[in-house]
């Protein structure tokens, strides 16, 4: 039998030292191990258990800020609206909400969390591709400052509803570009075949049909070509150059357009690898849209969140056969789904300051989820771990939490919020009651 195919470690893989000499809210401590800001992760595992998802309240505030001096600095300051899909939890939207931040919701449960965090309902802007006439009823009944709407239908409903409550609406129309923004396909928004938006060219006919219907303010256009978008911002330049024809067309029209919602998807470099910065988005949207006298706006959802969170997990045990080493670990592709949905690479770190600064050895990182798919790394590079030992999944503060499921009957995991030298659950693991709750039997059953 032939013997199996050597393993060999990625060396593209940035080292452990690598990924954190790009992340400053972590850093390896001698004694406690890896922190983020003040607090040893090891903590919060003994306090917590594990898996966790572990929150930097200064790395949002950090970020946030960045993002807003960036706009500044290109001189197109922007309303900034936080995607709350790419981190739904309470505390962060507290958290940034006090530094200033508005909110970009796909439906009513983000709207009422946005609510609930304490953002202005007129700093609020409903975006998708479907909202409910309840959905919409409920944004207009509470005054949300711009909806989204993506086709002629949808402005027959924001009209309706606007009517059932008795107010008029402020719509932005959501257009499709066409670019390709060169992201995974998954999350490709912007292309004429994705269900996003109307085509460009239909939107002056469909803007001025908007501006003359009752019950909506036709104030504007949005755009949003993708997420995780890491090469360069030519396909940004190329969607809000289309936005600028658009204005001005619709402006010789004789049409209002006040607003430009430039949308979100700045990528992060899971990797250290290449991507824009702040300043080069900002740098796109002056260069197309800021000599418009517009109000601009944009959406991010995963580069003021995604950097800022830790998922912390415990190797239940290692295993080895047909010549791999296996690493299994207490999360799975239930709690982040992103190795298994998008491909998505993630630094795996060990927390105990000895497995930091042990050799590595390639090995397959998976969880307990009975699908093959429930790998997070092939072939990575991790020292010897004990059943016990920590590791950190880095980047998982966007679409971690907010896209975990309870497959395989486990549990949410807990989240915690570190601000600081503090840290606090901002939500309990559930408990295997609440998993169970809820379900019943039909009564012919019962009996
Ligand atoms: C309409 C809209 N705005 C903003 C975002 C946020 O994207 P990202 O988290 O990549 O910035 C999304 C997510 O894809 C979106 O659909």
């Amino acid at each position: 039998m032939a013997a199996p195919a050597p393993l060999l470690h990625d060396d593209a893989d940035p080292s452990f030292a690598e990924l954190l000499a790009q992340r400053p809210q972590l850093t390896m401590h001698a004694q406690d191990g890896l922190l983020l800001e003040e607090v040893p992760l090891s903590r919060i595992a003994a306090e917590v258990g594990t898996p966790a998802w572990v929150y930097s309240a200064g790395t949002l505030r950090r970020r946030f800020h960045a993002l807003r001096g960036a706009l500044e600095d290109a001189r197109v300051p922007s309303e900034i609206h936080f995607a709350v899909k790419a981190n739904p939890s309470l505390a962060v939207l507290r958290v940034l909400a006090a530094e200033g931040a508005g909110a970009d919701i796909v439906s009513e449960g983000e709207l009422r969390l946005a609510l609930a965090a304490g953002i202005a309902p007129a700093h609020i802007v409903f975006s998708g591709v479907g909202k409910t006439m309840a959905e919409l009823r409920f944004a207009i009944s509470q005054g949300v400052g711009q909806i989204n709407a993506e086709s002629a239908e949808e402005i027959g409903m924001v009209s309706a509803a606007a009517a059932q409550v008795g107010r008029t609406a402020d719509v932005a129309l959501r257009v499709n570009p066409d670019v390709d923004a060169r992201t995974h396909a998954k999350i490709t928004t912007g292309k004429s075949e994705n269900k996003f938006g109307i085509a460009i060219a239909d939107a002056p006919a469909l803007y001025a049909k908007a501006a003359a219907t009752p019950g909506v303010n036709a104030v504007g256009v949005a755009v949003h070509i993708g997420s995780q978008i890491t090469a360069g911002v030519s396909a940004y330049a190329a969607a809000y150059r289309a936005l600028a024809d658009l204005v001005r067309s619709l402006r010789d029209q004789g049409l209002a357009v006040e607003r430009v919602d430039c949308g979100g998807g700045l990528g992060i470099p899971y990797r250290n690898e290449p991507a824009p910065t702040p300043a080069a988005l900002a740098g796109a949207i002056a260069g197309t849209l800021g000599n418009l006298g517009v109000q601009l706006m944009v959406e991010p959802g995963r580069w003021i969140c995604g950097p800022a969170g830790v998922l912390l997990a415990a190797v239940i045990l290692q295993k080895h056969t047909a010549g791999r080493r296996f690493v299994v670990l207490d999360a799975a592709m239930n709690d982040l789904v992103r190795p298994a949905m998008y491909e998505a690479w993630h630094g795996i770190v060990p927390v105990s300051p000895r497995e930091f600064v042990s050799s590595v050895s390639p090995c397959d990182i998976v969880g307990p989820v009975c699908e093959t798919g429930d790998t997070f790394a092939r072939n990575r590079g991790l020292p010897m771990l004990e059943p016990g030992s920590l590791v950190a999944f880095l980047d998982a503060g966007a679409y971690g939490a907010s896209m975990s499921s309870t497959y395989n009957a486990r549990p949410l995991a807990a989240e915690i919020l570190v601000d600081g030298a503090r840290f606090a659950v901002v939500r309990p693991r559930q408990s295997l009651d609440a998993l169970l709750a809820g379900q019943r039997l039909p009564d012919w059953m019962a009996a």
